[in-house]
């Protein structure tokens, strides 16, 4: 059996797990910053790193001991290496190289999106997979389709020319005065709400795979605020942003923005998917989570659909220490001067990417 010690800290959640033989999670620890951000409606990088560098050191000792396992005992430490934050990064790798020295163990750089893929081997019980694969990346920072051929084999086919999908929910929830992240709020207002009310835009249906989102974002700022021309918002502090309408259903907009964005990413999905000829359709991150594009994906295609366990949506330690167990297989090592690769795409053969920025 192979233990792999997984570590995320690209953006805000210090998380690390142990994974055995990349599908069996024996211990996932996260420590969230959501309540530390939340006053900010965002993440706010200083005070990510910050809370990384307190957080870090007994998160990982706490993940050891919640699979029974010491340092020793490990095969591999794998470590997210980008995209995210490089301050938040640095406080990862930093920790990941430490360990892996201290305990002459290998050391894995792990892609952030390569992890979430791999958040797919984590549900159990774990049906083998069968390639090629559609997978629909949406989460906080990403939006991306990708065909997935084999372990580590990526193709990129499109990916979002703007807000990423949970971005634009986490816009509108501002917008809406819900709080923070939107994604799960207007998740829960829009089971209130009529998704019909309000006909805001779908990305144009040309032939690309690449989304759009800032023209749904800016439909919905249109419709829940008082025009900047009013009299009422002329009265207003400019310090107090925007006003909402006050003669509008919070619930039928969230309903109307979710359907809205939720119909673009399955029709995109579901196109590509036929178009490559894939054979299941994978969805992950943060945005994953959401029933309502669960429920339409499985509707809109004819082949199996699959997504993580709820609690392996977000980001986690889990799924990098999955995707490190592949890595691990492959035969590859990272250096032990390896650099964050903050904006590293994923495409292409993510096992041959060395320290190349
Ligand atoms: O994958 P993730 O934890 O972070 C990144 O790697 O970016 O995703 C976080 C994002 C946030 O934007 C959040 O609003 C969104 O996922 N999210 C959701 C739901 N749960 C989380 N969006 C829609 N519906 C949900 N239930
Ligand atoms: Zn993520």
């Amino acid at each position: 059996m192979t233990y792999i010690l997984g570590i995320e800290t690209s953006c805000d959640e210090t998380a690390a797990a142990v994974v055995i033989d990349g599908k069996t999670t024996a211990s996932n620890v996260i420590a969230s910053q959501i309540d530390l951000h939340a006053k900010y409606g965002g993440v706010f990088p200083e005070l990510a790193s910050r809370a990384h560098i307190e957080a870090i050191g007994a998160v990982v000792d706490q993940a050891l001991e919640d699979a029974g396992v010491t340092l020793d005992q490990i095969d591999a430490i794998a470590v997210t290496r980008g995209p995210g934050l490089v301050g938040s990064l640095l406080i990862g790798i930093n920790y990941a190289k430490g360990l892996a020295l201290a305990a002459r163990k290998p050391l894995l750089g792990i892609n952030h999106l390569e992890g979430h893929v791999y958040s797919l081997w984590l549900t159990q019980p774990f049906r083998e997979v069968n390639f090629p694969v559609l997978v629909l990346i949406v989460s906080g920072g990403h939006t991306e389709l990708l065909l997935m051929r084999g372990h580590g084999q990526y193709e990129r086919l499109g990916a979002t020319l703007d807000d990423a999908a949970g971005e634009a929910f986490d816009k509108v929830g501002r917008m809406l005065n819900l709080p923070f992240p939107g994604g799960p709020n207007i998740e829960r207002a829009a089971q209130m709400g009529n998704p019909g009310a309000f006909p805001f835009p779908r990305t144009k249906r040309d032939q690309s795979f690449d989304f759009s989102f800032s023209g749904l974002k800016t439909a919905v700022m249109r419709e829940v605020t008082v025009p900047a021309s009013s009299e009422a918002r002329k009265k207003s502090a400019p310090e107090k942003g925007l006003i909402l309408r006050s003669d509008i259903s919070i619930n039928d907009v969230a309903a109307s923005f979710q359907e809205a964005l939720v119909d673009t990413l399955v029709e995109k999905t579901a196109r590509a998917a036929k178009h490559y000829g894939a054979h299941e359709v994978f969805m992950a991150g943060g945005v994953s989570a959401n029933q309502r594009l669960r429920a339409q994906m499985r509707k809109e295609t004819d082949l199996p659909v699959r997504y993580p366990p709820l609690n392996l949506c977000t980001d986690n330690a889990a799924m990098i220490a999955s995707a490190g167990h592949f890595r691990y297989l492959s035969g590859l090592r990272d250096d032990l001067d390896m650099e964050v690769l903050p904006m590293w795409a994923l495409s292409n053969n993510t096992y041959n990417v060395r320290n190349r920025p």
